[in-house]
Formats: C-alpha cells, sequence, structure tokens
C-alpha cells in the first residue's frame, strides 16, 4: 500500500514509524516531513494546509490511504475534499474537527449534552467581555474560540490581567479573527490527563493515558511551549478514573456528535482535568497530540494502520486496539529560546548506542547533513518496564544528541513519579 501522511513535526515521525510496522505498506509520503522524517518516508515538498496539492498528489501517486495528522488541515476540510476525490483517510471531517477548531462550540456542546466541564460564558464584543470579568471570579480564564497555536489560552489572577487576556485577544487582535469570540471561564484545578482515543464516529477506543509538560522551564515555570515532553501512562489516571471518563465523558463526546449530524471519525483528543468534583474536560483536540503521540505510540501493541482505517470504515468495535503494560518517558530537545526567538542552521549528530526512538520535529537536511530548524527540534523516546527506567533510559539517550545551543527540561517525569509514590 502506498500511504501519504500530513504534516511535519515529531508527532507525524512517531505515526509514520509506527505506520511502517505493517508489512503491507509498501511507501510511506509526508507532505511535507522534514529533514528527519526523510529518513523513513519520501518528503514531499507540499505544504501542511495546500489541500488542492494533497489532492492532486494523492490522484497522482494512487495513494491508497492518508493520514491527516494537524488541527489547521482538518479544520480546513482537507479530509472532506481527499474523500471527495476518493482517496480513504483518517482524521474528521470539517464539520467534527470544528469540536477543536471553535472553543464555544465545544463548550456548548458540552453544556448542551452533560459533559463535565468548567462552567463558562461567551463573548462576542469586547465590551461586554470587559463588564463581565470585572465581576468574574479569580483566577479567570480567557480563550479565543479559534485555533491560536495553543497560545489562546491566559489565566489571570488578578482583575487587571484578566481585562489585559480581553483585550489583547479582542481588540488588539493578538490572535487575528480567532479571537473574534471568547469564552471566559472556571479556573479548574487538579493534574491534568491526556487522552487520545480512536473512534469511528460510534465506538471509542482510549489509548494509553499520557501527561504533558506544556511549560518551558523545569518545576512548570517559564511560558507556556507546545509541550516539552510527556510521560505514559499517567499515574494519576487510575482504572476507576478511566471507567468514570468512559461513562461520563468519552462516549458521551461521541454520541453528542453523531445526534449534532457530525460524527467524529478518527482520533479525538481529551485533555482532563482531575478535579475534586471528578474528571472534567479542559480541551478538545480533533487529532493526535505532540508530544503526546510519541509516547503514546511506543507503546502500542496492535497495528496502527488496521486502527485507522477501522476508524474511517466504520469497524473499530470489532477491531483490535492494544497497549503494551510498560511506560515510555519523551525529552524534547529544543533550541535554547523555544518559545521565543531562537537560533537555528545548527548541525544535529547522534552517539552509537542510542537505543530510544528519535522523533525529528524541527530539522532540515542540507548537504547531507541535519541542521536545526525550528523550536522544538527532536524528541528521544524510551520505552522500559517501568516508568523510573524509561525517565532514565530517555534521559541516558538525550546526551547521545548533539547540536549547539540545545536545551531541554531536566525533570519530565518526575511529578509522575511523585504521584506514583504517593
Ligand atoms: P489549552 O490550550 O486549552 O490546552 O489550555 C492550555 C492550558 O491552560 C491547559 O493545559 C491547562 O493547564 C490550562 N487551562 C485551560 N483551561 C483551564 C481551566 N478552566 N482551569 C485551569 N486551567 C486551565
Ligand atoms: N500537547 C498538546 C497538544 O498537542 O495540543
Amino acid at each position: 500500500m502506498k500511504l501519504m501522511v500530513i504534516g511535519s513535526g515529531g508527532r507525524e515521525h512517531a505515526v509514520i514509524r509506527k505506520l511502517k510496522e505493517n508489512p503491507a505498506v509498501e511507501t510511506i509520503y509526508a507532505l511535507p516531513g522534514n529533514g528527519g522524517i526523510a529518513a523513513d518516508a519520501v518528503c514531499v515538498d507540499v505544504g501542511a494546509k495546500d489541500i488542492e496539492g494533497a489532492v492532486r498528489f494523492a490522484k497522482e501517486n494512487a495513494i491508497d490511504f492518508a493520514v491527516v495528522t494537524p488541527d489547521d488541515p482538518l479544520v480546513l476540510g482537507m479530509v472532506d475534499a481527499l474523500e471527495a476525490a476518493g482517496v480513504p483517510c483518517f482524521g474528521p471531517a470539517k464539520n467534527a474537527a470544528v469540536i477543536e477548531g471553535s472553543k464555544v462550540f465545544s463548550k456548548d456542546l458540552m453544556k448542551k449534552y452533560g459533559i463535565p466541564t468548567a462552567s463558562y460564558e461567551v463573548f462576542n464584543d469586547a465590551a461586554a467581555a470587559l463588564e463581565y470579568v470585572w465581576t468574574a471570579p479569580l483566577p479567570t480564564v480567557v480563550k479565543a474560540d479559534g485555533l491560536a497555536l495553543g497560545k489562546g489560552v491566559l489565566i489571570a489572577q488578578t482583575r487587571e490581567e484578566a481585562v489585559q487576556a480581553v483585550r489583547s485577544i479582542m481588540e488588539e487582535r493578538k490572535f487575528g479573527a480567532s479571537g473574534d469570540q471568547i469564552v471566559v471561564e472556571e479556573f479548574l484545578t487538579g493534574p491534568e490527563v491526556s487522552v487520545l482515543a480512536f473512534t469511528d464516529g460510534k465506538t471509542v477506543k482510549p489509548m494509553v493515558s499520557s501527561m504533558d509538560h506544556k511549560r518551558a522551564h523545569d518545576n512548570d515555570e517559564g511560558l507556556n511551549t507546545g509541550g516539552m515532553g510527556t510521560v505514559a501512562p499517567n499515574p494519576y489516571y487510575t482504572k476507576d478514573i478511566a471507567e468514570v471518563c468512559m461513562r461520563t465523558i468519552f462516549q458521551p463526546t461521541i454520541d453528542a456528535m453523531a445526534a449534532e449530524g457530525r460524527p467524529f471519525k478518527g482520533c479525538l483528543y481529551f485533555g482532563l482535568m482531575l478535579t475534586p468534583d471528578g474528571p472534567k474536560v479542559i480541551e478538545y483536540n480533533c487529532r493526535f497530540g505532540d508530544p503526546e503521540t510519541q509516547v503514546v505510540l511506543p507503546l502500542m501493541e496492535s497495528d496502527l494502520l488496521t486502527a485507522m482505517m477501522a476508524c474511517r470504515n466504520g469497524t473499530l468495535a470489532e477491531t483490535e486496539v492494544r497497549f503494551s503494560e510498560k511506560s515510555a518517558c519523551c525529552v524534547i530537545l529544543a533550541s535554547s529560546g523555544y518559545p521565543e526567538h531562537y537560533e537555528k542552521g545548527y548541525e544535529i549528530t547522534y552517539d552509537e548506542g542510542i537505543s530510544a526512538q528519535v522523533y525529528v520535529a524541527g530539522a532540515k537536511l542540507e548537504g547531507g547533513k541535519l541542521l536545526t530548524n525550528g523550536g522544538r527540534v527532536l524528541g528521544v523516546t524510551a520505552v522500559a518496564d517501568t516508568l523510573p527506567a524509561a525517565i532514565d533510559a530517555a534521559y541516558a539517550d538525550v546526551e547521545r544528541v548533539h547540536f549547539a545551543n540545545a536545551y531541554h527540561r531536566r525533570d519530565i517525569g518526575r511529578r509522575a513519579l511523585r504521584a506514583l509514590e504517593d
């Protein structure tokens, strides 16, 4: 089979590596991929948001199955366009991807179907929002409605910060049209858990849980990033909590989307907070998370392509989705300065003896050399029988990867270890 994977990050590299385990896969094309992905797939110079380009490439190259991974093309309707051209796809249609594309949509969906989430108000004009945040409980969470590269959530500790948050999104239009509407919501507390789930629109099969580390620096200090590392499973997510989530969140969400005439097929990402009042939804993403995918897929024992095709064909109930009992840890190596200003163009080299998986996110090939080309450069993922062993193994291999100006957090998994000790 000939496959095509849309995107260019560490997540896509992890997806491609896993897809390659299926012996029926002959060639994988990555649109556009990156210099590191080029070791595992044929990179094609078509941008991840170029819907026409993707359709043309798929037709010309007789692609048997396409995997659309990033949020932008999903929200723009790439799956609809590929399917209309006869190319079977893994990923939600545009009318279902709105679950990530519009926070107003997702909050209203949860309210209508009684799915636990933070209480909230929606505003489409700045004056009303400013008046509201003046009396809302603190801290106050202000969210831009649309996609904002994961930066559209502002947590205000004071009235002044809340006012500033509304102004920056609605008046200064920091996230452009994504801030035409905002959600102002209750601040929740508790450990966060990411759960990615396969779904065919009727059946939902959760993958192993994980824990992201979003802040740039150790002890969860510094700016929010795309994610500086992950561990799986997430020790806070016990069997009992998983059962509650299935009953009150996962299946109700899938059923709600179907009832709205927007069946969700693909990978639905549940960003959960385990609050004192039970698990609640912080956010939905219409896709695999990054770097969650870099710890989840290495623990998958059943076949990824089979599960993806079952999601598309509506046969997930009869399809095996199995994960190992082991643990995984992914440490992201970034360019120093990320998520703000950083330099790129430095050569990446590896020592002998790396046993971890290295998933490349921001790199390009030039004259046979792999050069840094982004904020998050690569992820180093180790799998072991226990979480402490996975963390040690990942950090041992981090020392075997070299590039100038490299930066990584030194405490990935520490909070998870504390939870295990409790
Ligand atoms: P998001 O981009 O929606 O994942 O939000 C980014 C981060 O903001 C989340 O991972 C949470 O840590 C935090 N966050 C979002 N919403 C809330 C909330 N209602 N209460 C507390 N923290 C929140
Ligand atoms: N790691 C969070 C996300 O992919 O949005």
